[in-house]
């Protein structure tokens, strides 16, 4: 098992306000994981629950890693069991460079030319480019995405790559997170509520209202949750503990 998320409730410190209740479900080694739900439903949150934001360490429950408890481990302790995210909105840097910014974790700028050849950007164009809002919200991603690879991560969660200002293509995106996978060996869990990202993942759980109510293959996760969007009360009223893993490999 790589990652366990085992019955987390999340109540940020500033508020009183329970946000994520009970949530559980678990990765395997090399698995592509989609987190599904509509906006609001929590799944940013529990990203930082797994990446230890402060604001959004569990009131209950824990989060185990590679058979470790990393549920009040810090940040950087996480970062260096290879636990990345890459944000929903990606971050800006006035005034530095693509180049210095991937080599804050990148080794060299080799390694940095690497890493944006991954996520499709030409290093000898984007290495000196300004890494502010000259740079498109879609190329912006792809960097915030780099970054994230060049941490040489064994969890790389990305929340919705596949939204926001300048959309990267899903045909490109399936591919270019195969890349990745096969580069790093990274396990991938994609933040997502759109059906055509789904090409990836092998596996999914459903986020309703702050609850993951059903886990499993993929295509049964996302044909639930479509009918759900549209409201059909069938699936409302039985929240499905189904849980399918047909061919899912075990590691220990
Ligand atoms: N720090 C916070 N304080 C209070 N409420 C929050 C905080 N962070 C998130 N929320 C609320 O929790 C819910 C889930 O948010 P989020 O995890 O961002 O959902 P999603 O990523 O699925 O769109 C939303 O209603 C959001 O407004
Ligand atoms: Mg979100």
């Amino acid at each position: 098992m790589l990652l366990n998320v085992d019955n987390i409730t999340i109540m940020p410190d500033d508020s009183d306000k329970t946000i994520t209740k009970n949530v559980t479900f678990s990765m395997e080694e090399e698995e592509v994981h989609a987190l599904i739900g509509p906006n609001g439903s929590g799944k940013s949150s529990i990203a930082y629950a797994i990446m230890g934001l402060k604001a959004y360490l569990p009131a209950q429950g824990k989060i185990i890693f590679k058979g470790k408890d990393i549920t009040y481990a810090s940040i950087t302790e996480r970062a260096k069991m290879g636990i990345t995210l890459a944000w929903q909105e990606p971050v800006r840097f006035e005034g530095i460079t693509i180049a210095e910014y991937l080599e804050i974790v990148a080794k060299n700028r080799e390694e940095s030319a690497k890493v944006l050849k991954l996520v499709n950007l030409d290093a000898n164009k984007y290495l000196d480019r300004k890494c502010d809002n000259t740079l498109s919200g879609g190329e912006r991603k792809r960097v915030e995405i780099a970054a994230a690879v060049a941490m040489n991560p064994k969890l790389l969660m990305l929340d919705e790559p596949d939204a926001g200002l300048d959309i990267i293509a899903y045909g490109e995106l399936s591919s270019m997170l195969k890349k990745i996978k096969e580069e790093t060996g990274a396990s991938i869990l994609i933040i997502t509520h759109r059906e055509e990202t789904g090409g990836i993942a092998d596996y999914a759980s459903l986020m309703w209202d702050g609850q993951v109510i059903a886990s499993g293959e993929f295509k049964e996760i996302m044909e639930r949750y479509c009918l759900m969007a549209r409201g059909e009360k069938k699936c409302m009223i039985e929240p499905c503990p189904k849980i399918s893993f047909k061919a899912r490999k075990q590691s220990v």
